[in-house]
């Protein structure tokens, strides 16, 4: 029969008739002669409060009911006397579509995340994960809009790709060889170059390179998509698989570059305050007391921004002890992104124009001769939320600085030949979703804001 979402019943306005809702029972509350049900269908965060009562012909099956089960409910919707909520469903019909065997996982008690990665197929089930799906969802919404208000076009970059974007030789290959009776090298080791029906193949670890090309042509282009690290880091913000959004911008440079990612980032800040207050409430509370304050000052006010050279003296000047030495040269580690953003600034902040030597061939190199036109986006919490730069539009700076890195220059033959014909100023960043989420909902662990979490011990559902 018909079925409204239980969000949209919550809004009407009562007495409503005939009003049918389906979803999952939470809990069970029995007294002598009612039966109280609460129902959620994952639209909303306190499902619905059903009432039973002892006239119902199967009320026997519903008082046995265990939590999990699924059930089809027909009723009236009333006005309710109860703490917390405005309306109730009395139910003049409880259908049993599935019920759920007795060792349920998800029983009435909480539950620690730990334990709930365990079961990351019915985890979507719990309070806590269903508003952050729901986050996810609006978020990933929101970016769209973002960028389709302005004018950008969204481009599908590969996922199998041939190129290493960040140079860091973090890829997982991708092969159709038969492993048993691999080519070998003259020297007799499996040649991978063979990978893909003849030539070496990887997931791809970011759009970035396609995106410029489509840029150089497109003007202004984002993507937004599955990319993959095979680095073996064991923490609480990287996963082996990961979602990032990467815009690109032609006739652009490093300034235009943190306006459009602090634009961007405000805006998502802004979306998710507005359309989901409910779930950030229950963030606030239960995750990350004050998290809605906080963002909201943060969508509502300039970031800082400041040179990698100032930030090194900042963090000298501050006179905290670091397990990793600060000196111009080192690549900032975990502390000193929370000294900076936590204690230094206080809000997010975009450090610019760090040594070439710590950074990905592809940045501009600046007039200095020692640093490039990069950025990241360190955020309190978090840490690095985006990382950018101005892209090195000059051919033969781009064909030495493949070179210096190591990499195999044929590789990039069509990544050089944009700089060949018509090329031009541009710039772009990406942005970690995951880290986005984790920023928004206060979350702490990486594997709590993705669906299916990938990281070097888990591959499992
Ligand atoms: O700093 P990264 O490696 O930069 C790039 O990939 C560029 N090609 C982006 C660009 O300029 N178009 O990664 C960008 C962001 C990081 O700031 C971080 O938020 C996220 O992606 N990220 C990860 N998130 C989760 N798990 C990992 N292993 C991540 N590695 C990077
Ligand atoms: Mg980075």
């Amino acid at each position: 029969g018909p079925r409204r979402r239980i969000a949209s019943v919550l809004a009407l306005t009562p007495p409503q008739d005939a009003v049918v809702v389906k979803g999952w029972l939470r809990t069970i509350r029995k007294s002598k002669q009612i039966t109280f049900l609460n129902v959620n269908d994952g639209s909303n965060l306190s499902g619905i409060q059903v009432v039973v009562g002892d006239d119902l012909p199967n009320v026997d099956e519903v008082r046995h009911l265990s939590t999990g089960s699924a059930v089809a409910v027909t009723g009236s919707l009333v006005a309710s006397m109860a703490k917390g909520q405005e309306v109730e469903l009395r139910a003049t019909k409880v259908e049993v579509l599935g019920a759920a065997a007795s060792d349920y996982p998800l029983q009435k008690k909480r539950h620690g995340f730990e334990f709930l990665r365990t079961v990351a197929h019915l985890r979507n089930r719990s309070n806590t994960f269903g508003a952050v799906f729901r986050v996810r969802s609006v978020l990933a919404h929101a970016i769209h809009c973002f960028f389709q208000d302005r004018g950008f076009a969204y481009v599908h970059t590969p996922i199998i790709t041939a190129s290493d974007t960040e140079g860091a030789g973090e890829l997982f290959r991708v092969t159709t060889l038969d492993l048993d009776q691999p080519p070998r090298t003259e020297q007799g080791a499996v040649d991978y170059s063979q990978d893909f029906f003849g030539k070496p193949a990887f997931l791809t670890v970011s759009g970035q390179l396609n995106g410029e090309a489509f840029a150089l042509g497109m003007s202004d282009i984002y993507t937004f998509g599955p990319t993959f690290r095979a680095e073996n880091s064991h923490t609480t913000r990287h996963a082996s698989e990961f979602w990032m959004i990467e815009p690109e911008m032609a006739f652009c440079d490093l300034a235009d570059d943190c306006d459009l990612a602090e634009a961007f980032v405000r805006h998502l800040l802004t979306t998710v305050l507005e359309k989901c207050p409910e779930d950030m409430a229950f963030f606030d509370q239960r995750i990350n007391k004050g998290i809605i304050a906080r963002l909201r000052d943060v969508a509502e006010a300039n970031f800082e921004r400041m040179t990698y050279t100032e930030a090194i003296e900042r963090l000298t000047a501050s006179g905290e002890s670091f397990e990793f030495p600060v000196f111009f040269g080192a690549d900032l580690q975990a502390e000193h992104e929370r000294c900076l953003t936590e204690r230094i600034v206080g809000r997010p902040v975009f450090v610019t124009d760090y040594p070439k030597e710590i950074k990905a061939f592809y940045m501009r190199r600046n007039d200095d001769g020692r640093t490039v036109a990069a950025m990241d986006l360190l955020v309190p919490t978090v840490g690095e939320l985006i990382g950018g730069s101005q892209r090195e539009e000059r051919y033969d700076v781009l064909a030495q600085t493949i070179t210096e890195a190591g990499l195999p220059t044929e590789a990039y033959w069509w990544y050089l030949d944009t700089r060949r014909y018509g090329t031009a100023p541009h710039a772009g960043f990406g942005l970690g979703f995951e880290r986005m989420l984790m920023y928004t909902t206060g979350m702490q662990n990486i594997r709590d804001v993705v669906p299916f979490p990938r990281t070097p011990n888990s591959c499992d559902f």
